[in-house]
């Protein structure tokens, strides 16, 4: 099935603004479009006050005439409901729909997203336009998907006003009933926190000093649940009255800690997604590919969208660095490897006016002589030869356990160390797995693993009891899995698991942590086999495990550092420390091995290689970010030069090759 019904290609485009231009724009607008063969723009995203300048008032003249423009040169809309940016009568009607931040300051307007998400105005408000909107616009023939909002949560993620409060007690007596399961799940035994009445309950605000862990916790579960309602709200509005079409919202996946996309992934019609490079970071191809194997992965391995990324350079960054030639072909090029069906930026014309001026667009202030314009008709054409891809799949050898209340409760104050970071452990895992040519799927700790011959968990924290017992399960039926340091040390409530360290993963590691030992700062540990680490050392007791290296210094000196335990038909290994880049490599690669997986292929690290598989052919994508040719073994035809190779495929430096293959797999090295 395509992602989007009716598109039959690979989805081109960008967020489209007219309402900032001058309507003789337009027309030109359209042309270049087609020029560079954009077929699908998401429209209208902040236009509300442009829609109903006055409650209840609306002006569609405008929107009228764009979709069928549009519609008339065959491109295809991605309609928004533009809620993301209530206009300024909204607040100044309703100042109690004005988000308060932890501190207690009232945030203003003349920016986006101010709006309290659990607000009884801003419900009203937002469902009174996307009615008009799908009432509207339900039959247009160029409106094929309908964008929600725009990045939940990301401007406004928490709100702490009274509002907020009353709807985050609601939340809380439907989530434990009584308000003494409240108490024993938030153990406020502790600091004299008991609870008498559900009015004493409040949101986490700033408080003298740290607040209860459990409160935190849930208040992250309830502030993602309140935008979730938000976005159930209009995208129910939009299936009755305008059925049969998508809805859509853009995610911020990998960068975005505040809302557990694990339960949105199964609300939306299509996952979409927006990236940014970390322009200063010079491996920021690789966390790229991360986020694209994420989105993915929260669409349960079904084709997405790449809702927004940049052409150039952005406006946010404390330096926004340019990209170099060739670079917004190949970022491009990896999100369609890693599953997206379409290729989309912000935003299409670059803005005159407005914070975002400085933003890059697929047509720069500079115009059509730019080589950002160039490379965007190119990227254009190479995509057109791609429609056959569209739907085909992806298989993952490995899996990374991924969970965002994991990430809430390690990242919250007092844990052992402040070095403890979430994403530098997912992308410690990663990365060496990315140079290897491993493709990875990411799993909810509860989620299903048996197709994985390897599950890395990197820094799981947070582990529910049940899934504790999905690990056990997956690793008794025969599955590996590597376990990085400080993994199953509380439950949802960030309470402690009973029995010692890590008191969820205790038998199936077959070892106890004694202590932790976090290193000072700049201090590094060796283990006996060679390697170094550092950050984190752990005291291991064994019950079963053996030890694969010990440290040979530092404060758990002749102690395990690296072990492994055999666990029904399969293998638990687990690493408590930090180890270098190469160190990690060498681990993954021991412990791939002892999963049975392929030998990776024998391809330089600086090439990107990516399978896709349908029920009508096989296709490797294959990118190179280094500096010479490469050629990779294959047979078949590329699909952007039509060539027939019958002896590898050469990739040029700096650029992207497409194959559908003779032969089926790639060849593994011996
Ligand atoms: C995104 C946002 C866009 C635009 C872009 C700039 O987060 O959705 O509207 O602001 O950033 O990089």
């Amino acid at each position: 099935m395509p992602l989007v019904p009716g598109m039959d290609r690979i989805a081109y485009g960008g967020d489209y603004n007219p309402e900032q231009w001058p309507e003789e724009v337009w027309s030109a607008d359209v042309a270049l479009m087609r020029e560079a063969g954009v077929n699908l723009v998401s429209l209208g995203i902040f236009a509300w006050a442009m829609l109903e300048p006055a409650p209840g008032e609306y002006e569609f003249g405008w929107l009228d005439r764009s979709l069928e423009l549009l519609h008339d040169a065959g491109i295809a809309v991605d309609l928004a409901t533009p809620t993301a940016a209530p206009p300024p009568w909204f607040l100044h009607r309703h100042p109690d729909a004005a988000p308060i931040t932890r501190e207690g300051t009232r945030l203003g307007g003349g920016a986006r997203q101010s709006f309290c998400p659990s607000s009884p105005a801003y419900a009203a408000a937002s469902a009174g336009i996307t009615e008009q909107l799908a009432r509207r616009y339900a039959g247009h023939p160029a409106v094929v998907l309908w964008h929600a909002h725009n990045e939940y949560g990301g401007a406004n993620p928490f709100c702490y006003c009274p509002t907020s409060a009353a709807a985050f007690r609601n939340w809380l007596r439907d989530r434990y009933g009584d308000l003494g399961k409240l108490n024993d799940a938030w153990g406020t035994t502790f600091w004299s926190q008991r609870f008498g009445d559900w009015a004493e309950v409040e949101p986490p605000i700033v408080a003298p000093t740290t607040v209860n862990p459990a409160q935190e916790l849930d208040f992250f579960r309830f502030s993602s649940d309140a935008h979730l309602a938000n976005f159930r709200r209009e995208r129910d509005i939009l299936h009755r009255l305008a059925p049969g079409i998508p809805v859509t919202t853009n995610f911020m996946l990998a960068n975005c800690k505040n809302i557990d996309y694990w339960k949105w992934g199964t609300e939306v019609d299509v996952v979409a997604n927006d990236h940014y490079l970390q322009a200063e970071r010079a491996d920021n191809h690789i966390e790229l590919a991360m986020c694209a194997d994420l989105t993915r992965s929260v669409a349960h391995g079904r084709s997405w969208l790449l809702m927004e990324h940049s052409t150039n350079a952005v406006n946010w960054q404390p330096r926004n660095l340019t990209k170099a030639p060739g670079e917004l072909g190949r970022n491009s090029m990896q999100h369609l490897a890693r599953g997206a069906d379409g290729i989309l930026f912000f935003q299409w014309r670059a803005s005159r006016f407005g914070a975002e001026k400085f933003h890059s667009a697929m047509l720069p202030h500079g115009g059509t002589g730019t080589r950002t314009w160039r490379e965007v008709v190119a990227l254009g054409a190479a995509l057109g030869e791609l429609a056959e891809l569209r739907d085909s799949r992806i298989t993952a050898e490995v899996a990374l356990l991924w969970d965002w209340e994991s990430w809430w409760g390690l990242e919250l104050p007092w844990r052992p160390s402040q070095e403890l970071s979430f994403r530098e452990r997912q992308e410690a895992f990663y990365e060496p797995l990315w140079r290897a040519h491993r493709t990875v799927d990411f799993a909810h700790p509860e989620g299903a693993l048996e197709a994985y011959p390897l599950v890395v968990a990197p820094s799981s924290y947070l582990l529910s009891p049940g899934a504790a017992d999905n690990l056990r399960r997956y690793v008794a039926g025969g599955g590996t899995l590597l376990v990085s340091y400080f993994s199953g040390i509380v439950d949802g409530h960030d309470a402690v698991h009973p029995g010692g360290y890590p008191g969820a993963l205790r038998d199936l590691l077959g070892l106890g942590v004694e202590e932790f030992e976090p290193l000072a700062d700049g201090r590094s540990v060796r283990l006996d086999d060679g390697r170094t680490a550092d950050t984190w050392a752990e005291r291991l007791e064994l019950h079963g495990a053996t030890a694969l290296a010990s440290y040979a210094d530092g404060p758990a000196a002749g102690l395990p550092a690296i072990t492994r335990h055999a666990y029904g038909k399969g293998q638990a290994f687990y690493a408590s420390t930090r180890l270098t880049s190469e160190g990690t490599a060498a681990l993954l690669d021991s412990v791939s091995e002892a999963a049975g997986l392929p030998l990776a292929p024998d391809l330089p690290p600086s090439l990107e290689v990516v399978e896709r598989h349908s029920d009508t052919g096989a296709y490797l994508i294959a990118i190179n970010h280094g500096s010479s040719e490469v050629v990779v073994p294959g047979d078949g035809v590329e699909l952007l030069t039509g060539d027939v190779v019958a002896d590898g495929l050469p990739v040029p430096a700096g650029s992207f090759r497409v194959l559908r293959r003779g032969d089926q797999t790639l060849p593994r090295s011996s």
